[in-house]
């Protein structure tokens, strides 16, 4: 049978690059640049498929345009707030995500936001690395104490989960937020909260995990913000649109937050340079599943999905 032809817009791990030109033809774009809705477009009339990250925006305008021959379109991310749903649905294009393999690496750098938020970890790395070092006091870069407080964390899906299981190494008291209840041997002794309201002042720190939406959108806002611990710290490496960045600023500047750790940015690439007077503001670049085993289970994840759906199969991970 003739090979099916992808289209992967990015430089995807080589072991799944690997696979992928093992079975089917593929096609690359030159740089590794985010695709633009016109070469999404132009591409659609190419490829039977295609493996697009969170930076490949599929709106409705870019659905209503796509070519016929595009059947499925593989993200090789867990969140799918870049595509349109409903309107990739209305194409008839099967649309499919990689949940629970960045769950371990995602929640690795919450806990390394979260630790570096708390304990200085800007200020301590930018004196000694300049050279700037030249004292030392009892009173010197103190912070705030993770082992043993209270960590709020909203969603617990996969990356909650996870997230959960690192911080009870910390000896962390878990409280969560989450559409459903989980079941006595998924919360393992975490306390369930109805609502944000009564999560967010139990929440030492916070981690928001959840999917962006047009329900979450600017979920952290003043309101929120204010009822949340004084000196407590926000953690968010789910989607920079969860938060309300000018009301994240005024809280971190008013000395309500103790500090913030920042994989997502409404602006992104880019972030927010409002946010780098800030020492207390730890930021990575959306790198959250960004390890070399998790690269290669996001990428085998995507192309288990076009083989069963090539094979006649329901895809594992169909929307
Ligand atoms: C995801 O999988 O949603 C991560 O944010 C990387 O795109």
């Amino acid at each position: 049978m003739a090979k099916k032809t992808l289209w992967i817009p990015r430089r995807l791990s080589d072991a799944t690059l690997a696979r992928a030109r093992r079975d089917y033809d593929v096609i690359m774009k030159d740089e590794d640049t985010p695709g633009t809705a016109g070469e999404i477009v132009a591409m659609s009339a190419e490829a039977d498929g295609m493996i697009p990250c969170h930076s490949e925006h599929f709106s409705a305008d870019v659905a209503a345009r796509l070519d016929p021959r595009l059947k499925i379109v593989a993200n090789h991310s867990v969140g799918v707030d870049h595509c349109d749903l409903p309107a990739l649905e209305a194409r008839g294009i099967a649309v499919t995500n990689t949940p629970g393999v960045l769950s371990d690496a995602t929640a690795e750098l919450v806990v390394m936001l979260m630790l570096g938020a708390a304990r200085h970890a800007v200020t301590g790395d930018r004196i000694v690395r300049s050279g700037e070092w030249d004292f030392w006091s009892p009173a010197f870069l103190v912070g705030k104490q993770v082992t043993g407080a209270r960590l709020g964390i909203v969603g617990m899906g996969g990356v909650g989960r996870a997230l959960a299981r690192n911080a009870r190494g910390l000896d962390m008291e878990i409280h969560y937020y989450n559409r459903r209840r989980l079941p006595p041997e998924q919360e393992q002794g975490a306390v369930y909260h109805e609502s944000l309201e009564s999560l967010l002042p139990v929440s030492d720190f916070l981690s928001l995990n959840c999917p962006a939406s047009p329900d979450t959108s600017g979920m952290m806002n003043a309101d929120r913000f204010a009822l949340m611990p004084e000196g407590s710290i926000l953690v968010n490496a789910a989607r920079g649109s969860l938060v309300d960045e000018a009301a994240l600023l005024q809280a971190v500047e008013s000395g309500h937050l103790a500090g913030a750790g920042l994989d997502c940015f409404a602006t992104e690439p880019g972030g927010n340079p409002a946010f780098a007077a800030h020492e207390n503001i730890v930021m990575m670049p959306h790198v959250g599943s960004a390890t070399v085993r998790t690269r290669d289970a996001m990428g085998f994840k995507a192309l288990d999905n076009l083989d069963a759906f090539f094979r006649g199969d329901a895809p594992p991970d169909l929307l």
